[in-house]
Parts: structure tokens; sequence; C-alpha cells
């Protein structure tokens, strides 16, 4: 059986699917301007391209699936799209990355559909924070619908904040006074640069290893690694429920332990999120009679993943903002 497999030894059981660029925050180091729809943009996939891809990607091993944005929720069928995802044989969890604007509302029906695995990005937990970062004054809706989450019976809910130098970077005494009596993990996600970032990037650029020191003194120590772990480290404390996460990519070894494969809500295999290369999907998602030639195409297109992104170099790939493909 052919599977999603590269020249470097990384097999990708996890997919993450754009379902729409929009998005209705401005967060600084993304849309600081909101969203603005581009003339000559392709279409958002349609319900029957999505479940051909799924079902594709599903064949060649992907186990994990996580919708994304801009913000998932703005799509009027996403109650649709994850009673399909979740229907397709292979795909034992259906995740989703959302701002949480619309939590409270929604999340039951999400449950409802499948949805068994949610992040809430929090990048602060204090309000004026919150709005400044976000440029949208939603705190005490979306910490709202934090709660919902944690007890309408999903997997796992965890909190995203993106690590800013002078933003939110005295934040870590609140997230883990958060998580004392919360089952959820929290991630710090260290800044990355997009084409579009290079100003705010060099203003609040900080590495995220710098949470370490402070959680070690707290008393808290690194968990060990599942062997499918993501590339999260994750750090414990025998008083507390939940955990606090490092994602750190611009770690010597970030990429080695790559697992995931992108797609952008306009149907293009995205290899890598800063990657340079990415084809349109879209011309064979048309028939349920091209889906061998579907499958073939995405196991050639494995063979060309790179070793490691170039971030380094400064290079950011296609990526003007995260918005344009999920994080
Ligand atoms: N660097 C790091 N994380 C980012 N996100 C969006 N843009 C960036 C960036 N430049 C995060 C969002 C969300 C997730 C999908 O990606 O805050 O939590
Ligand atoms: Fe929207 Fe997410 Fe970008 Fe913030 S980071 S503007 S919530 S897509």
């Amino acid at each position: 059986m052919p599977s999603l497999a590269d020249r470097h030894g990384r097999s990708f059981p996890y997919l993450r699917l754009s379902l729409l660029e929009a998005c209705n925050f401005r967060c600084g180091y993304c849309l600081p301007d909101g969203h603005r729809p581009l003339p000559g943009k392709p279409a958002d996939l349609r319900l029957d391209e999505i479940g051909r891809l799924l079902r594709a990607f599903a064949r060649l091993g992907m186990r994990k699936l996580r919708l994304t944005g801009g913000e998932p929720s703005l799509r009027r069928d996403l109650p649709e799209v994850i009673a399909l995802a979740a229907a397709v044989p292979g795909i034992a969890k259906v995740a989703m990355t959302t701002n949480g604007e619309l939590l409270a509302r929604r999340i039951d029906a999400w449950r409802a559909a499948g949805l068994s695995h949610l992040n809430v990005s929090v990048d602060a937990l204090d309000r004026a924070r919150f709005a400044a970062i976000t440029g949208r004054d939603r705190l005490p809706q979306i910490l709202d619908g934090v709660e919902r989450a944690l007890t309408a019976g999903l997997r796992a809910v965890k909190l995203n904040a993106v690590l800013l130098r002078g933003l939110n970077d005295d934040q870590l005494p609140a997230f883990i006074g958060f998580v004392r009596e919360r089952p959820l993990d929290v991630r710090f996600i260290e800044l990355m640069r997009t084409g579009d970032n290079g100003d705010h990037f060099a203003r609040h650029h900080v590495r995220a290893t710098v949470l370490e020191a402070q959680l070690r003194e707290r008393g808290w120590r690194p968990q060990p690694r599942a062997f499918d772990a993501g590339p999260s480290v994750d750090w414990g404390h025998p008083d507390y429920q939940g955990r606090i996460g490092i994602i750190a990519p611009y770690a010597p070894d970030f990429c080695a332990g790559c697992n995931r494969l992108r797609v952008t809500a306009g149907g293009d295999l995205r290899l890598c999120l800063f990657g340079e290369t990415g084809i349109p999907l879209r011309p064979l998602l048309q028939s349920d009679d091209q889906a061998a030639e579907l499958e073939a195409t995405l196991v050639a297109q494995l063979g060309l993943k790179a070793a490691s992104h170039a971030l380094h170099e400064g290079r950011t790939g296609l990526v003007p903002h995260l918005a344009s493909i999920g994080g």
C-alpha cells in the first residue's frame, strides 16, 4: 500500500486543512489590518471536494485532521465539514483551531458533529492585553467558551498563546494559575516570521526557551515525549492538572519530527508551512474517478519534501501570514 512518507524517514499521519482565509480578528503578527480578500483568489474548497481530499489522504495513512483558517468557524457549513471528516474511515481525530469568538454558542453543535479535539488561541489572560494583541475585546466570551468546551466531552482542549516580547511575556504566571484546576494544556508558540510581519517580528520576537528557566524555578519539569508527539515539549507539575507546552520552531532539530502536511483553503498542497512549493490539488478533486491519480500525485509530491525549513536563513517561503495557511 502506498503511504505518505518522505526521503527523510518521516511519515505524515497529520493533515491541517484550512477552510477559509477570512478572519474576524486582527492579531498584530498575522492580520494587523484585518482580512482583505484578494481579487482573483480561488474559491474555498466545496464540501464534495473536501470529501475526496480527505478520503484520499486517509487511504494514504492520514489519521488526524485539523481544521484551521483563517477562522474556521466563519465557514457556514462547518458542522457539515466536521461530520464529513468524522465519517471518513481511518480518521481517528478531528481537531480544530479557533479564535474562540463563536465557541460558547457553537461548541455543542461542533461536538455533536464529531469534533474530538479543540485548540483555542488565547494570547493573554488579561483583558486589555488580549484586546491589544488581537484587535478584539473578546476575552470574557472566549473564556466562557473554553469553560463550556471543557465540559462538552471533547478528548482534549488546549490553549495556544503566541509569545510576544513586551505584550504577553509576563503572562506565564497567569496561565500557570489557569491550569491549576483545569485539565487543559497551554502551548506557548514562538513567534514565526512570515512574509508580512517583519516589523512586528523584529519588535516582539523572543525565544520561547526563555520560559523554560521560569518553569523549572517553579518546580515544573519536562514530560517524556510520546512517540507520536507533535512539536511541543510539555512541562508538568504534580500540583497542577494542566500542562504548559513550548513550541520553538527555531530550535535546531524542530523539523526532524515533522509529521504534518497542509492544504490551503483553495486546495493547494503545502509540504511545509514555509515551503516554496505548493501544487493545486483542486483539478484532481472534481470526480470520484480521479482518486487513484490524486493519491499518486500526493505520494509523488512527498518525494519533494525538504528536510528543514529555511527560516534560519530568513526565507519565509510563500506565506504572507499564517491566516493563508492555518498555522
Ligand atoms: N507565529 C506563531 N504563531 C502564529 N499564529 C498565527 N501567526 C503566527 C506566527 N507568525 C498562531 C495563531 C494560532 C495558530 C493557528 O497559529 O495564534 O494559535
Ligand atoms: Fe485571525 Fe488567527 Fe490570524 Fe489572529 S492569528 S488574525 S485569530 S487567523
